[in-house]
């Protein structure tokens, strides 16, 4: 959370600043704030509220100057206000500093500051890190130098970057477990919490280390790694296109990244099928003897990703056959888990940036497990600490709500499961051929259910205003119910709840009322009478009943209020399917109440504190 763009070069930064900020407000957007050096002053300007704000507040003035540091912030230490709002600025007005990331021994650091006589304006842990880079700025005269010292004092995570009203072409940023990446252009220099604010300007980025410092000047980029010497990094092409962090047609990145779905799995498929229809991961260093060796699979994650967790142990169980658990990462470290050199540990990120993941990730690791990540963002903290990694290729997602990392997360556990059941020989070659094909027709189908569009935006015109609703299914459709669920209630605030369909007799069913909405998935074959019949239970309770189900299950219509229906598939993969109406059921309610459907309040895309 929280996001950071730093400039220098020939042309004035206010603009591109604002504009790489505007493409990280997915990051946070409880404030946004912008320094530029000019004339020997730091020139400060900052905003609660989004990045318009800020706009408005600069109006037509020219901040003009050739570096500039900027961030958007989702607030942790201290309320979002103008005077929390980064960047920050130490006690003489000579640095200006903006942080991603947790100082955690502020509190410290700040005594320690006010009894040497510096004064703080704000409740947040950041301004330290200003204040601490002022006092040693004005006695070390070297940005380098400074960053060193105070990130040797400081723990916890950051991103870093800082200017000096002193040095009119030069500024210094620095990473330890937070996003950050430098973008190297022709005569200017970036840096950026990622590659979305930089793809305008140049597609040639160095991915930093953890522990690295880099000086940028207009013409140079100094990387240091964590003992301080300098060191020679490759630059790495970005192949996408600016259009790909765009709305382009659509009002909402969430409703673009939806119907992105069928490019998104074909990219994936593309990179990780061979011509003769064989999973090859050129890059998994995972050998059949390693194989041998586990003796069950861990699945951790949070959110949405999790959810893909969940349809990921039914696959790898079928595929592997092997014992899976799937936890919640911010739960993972506190039951002591049974995990050592004979666990496969299977990190879910979209990001990669997940504190939770990372740390559920570094507690698999000092047991000794070995862990193979599947994540979005190329070259995030969770794909540099994994043994292995498989990216999903989604391109990157900008609305908050996820779809289109989940979709290409489940299709990666699919033909992950595929290959390590391969590699087991616990996966017969008919059911395997079966599935790559099955596989092979999604993005098809992916455009057939993208069709629905038009009657489930009418469907949610007529019931938007419900304020209870539940998602049910059995088997895999349980696992699917639980996304529906969070993806309804994450951005039309609807308080709305999943639970295995089986289970409301237990106790659940007792909050049925006329009033309630109950979205049932019925798409699992050996499941289907099942479902009905609990689907005719909630029927009795007088609910609304909005099924999903194979084409040609038309039994199912005359319990229910409304069906929608997915093309016919094998049972295994219908949730790459299912999932489609329900994340446009919640698009349109969201839209229908107004909500704020890219950036719901309270969240934020990128989850870097724990
Ligand atoms: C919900 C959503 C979140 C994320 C979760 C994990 O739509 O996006 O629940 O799935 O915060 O984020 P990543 O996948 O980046 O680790």
């Amino acid at each position: 959370m929280c996001g950071i763009v730093g400039y220098v070069g020939n042309e004035a930064p206010q603009g591109i600043i604002i504009e790489g900020l505007k493409k990280l407000e997915y990051r946070g957007y409880d404030s946004a704030g912008i320094a530029v050096v000019n004339d020997g002053k730091i020139k400060l300007r900052k905003h609660v509220g989004e990045i318009v704000n800020l706009e408005k507040l600069i109006g037509n003035e020219n901040l003009g100057g050739h570096v500039g540091i900027g961030h958007t912030r989702w607030a942790t230490h201290g309320a979002p206000s103008d005077v929390n709002s980064h960047p920050h600025m130490s006690n003489d007005n000579r640095i200006a500093l903006v942080h991603n990331g947790t100082v955690e021994n502020y509190v410290e650091i700040r005594e320690q500051l006010e009894k040497e006589g510096f004064t703080f304006k704000s409740d947040t842990d950041s301004e330290v890190a200003a204040v601490l880079f002022g006092k040693y700025y004005n006695e070390l005269g070297d940005l380098k130098a400074t960053m060193d010292k105070v990130t040797h004092e400081m723990t916890g995570t950051f991103a870093l970057a800082a200017i000096a009203e002193d040095q009119p072409e030069k500024f210094v940023a620095y990473r330890k477990n937070a996003p950050l990446i430098v973008g190297k252009g022709n005569g200017c220099n970036f840096v950026a919490s990622d590659f979305s604010a930089l793809l305008k300007y140049t597609k040639d980025v160095y991915l930093l280390e953890t522990g690295d410092t880099v000086v940028l000047t207009p013409d140079n980029v100094t990387i240091y790694d964590e003992s301080g010497k300098e060191i020679k990094r490759e630059t790495m092409h970005i192949s996408w296109d600016e259009s790909v962090a765009e709305k382009g047609k659509y009002e909402h990145f969430m409703l673009k990244e939806i119907f992105d779905q069928p490019k998104a799995i074909e990219e994936t498929l593309d990179r990780n099928l061979s011509d003769g229809g064989r999973v090859s991961l050129y890059d998994m260093t995972l050998t059949k003897e390693d194989f041998a060796k586990f003796n069950k699979i861990c699945i951790v994650a949070c959110g949405t990703a999790y959810h893909a967790g969940l349809v990921g142990r039914n696959i790898f169980e079928k595929f592997v056959k092997m014992p899976v658990e799937v936890d919640v990462a911010s739960e993972f470290r506190y039951r002591d888990p049974f995990v050592d050199e004979k666990t496969l540990f299977i990190a879910i990120s979209q990001s990669g940036e997940t504190a939770d993941t990372l740390e559920a990730l570094r507690e698999a690791k000092r047991k000794g497990a070995r862990v193979l990540s599947i994540v979005n963002v190329v070259g995030s903290t969770v794909a540099r600490e994994s043994d292995d990694v498989f990216y999903t290729w989604a391109g990157p997602e900008i609305s908050v709500a996820s779809t289109k990392a989940y979709t290409t997360q489940l299709l990666s556990l699919y033909l992950l499961a595929l290959y390590l059941g391969d590699l087991r020989g616990t996966i017969s070659e008919e059911y395997y051929r079966e599935v790559v094909s099955e596989l092979s027709e999604i993005p098809e189908k992916l455009e057939k259910v993208l069709t629905l569009r038009g009657d489930i935006e009418k469907l949610a015109k007529k019931l938007y205003d419900r304020d209870q609703v539940f998602f049910i299914g059995r088997g895999m459709d349980a696992s699917v119910a639980y996304e529906g669920s969070l993806k309804l209630k994450e951005i039309s605030y609807i308080n709305s709840f999943a639970i295995a369909a089986g289970e409301l007799k237990h106790g659940t069913i007792a909050l049925m009322e006329p009033t309630t909405i109950v979205v049932a998935l019925a798409t699992q074959s050996k499941l289907f009478d099942k479902m009905v019949s609990n689907i005719q239970e909630v029927k009795a309770r007088n609910a609304h009943v909005i099924s999903i189900a194979k084409e040609g299950n038309t039994a199912i219509e005359e319990h229910s209020n409304e069906t929608f229906y997915i093309p016919e598939c094998m049972d295994e993969v219908s949730p790459l399917l299912s999932v489609i109406p329900l994340q446009i059921y919640a698009y349109y309610v969201a839209k229908e109440k107004g909500c704020e459907i890219d950036r719901p309040r309270n969240l934020a895309k990128s989850v870097t504190v724990e």
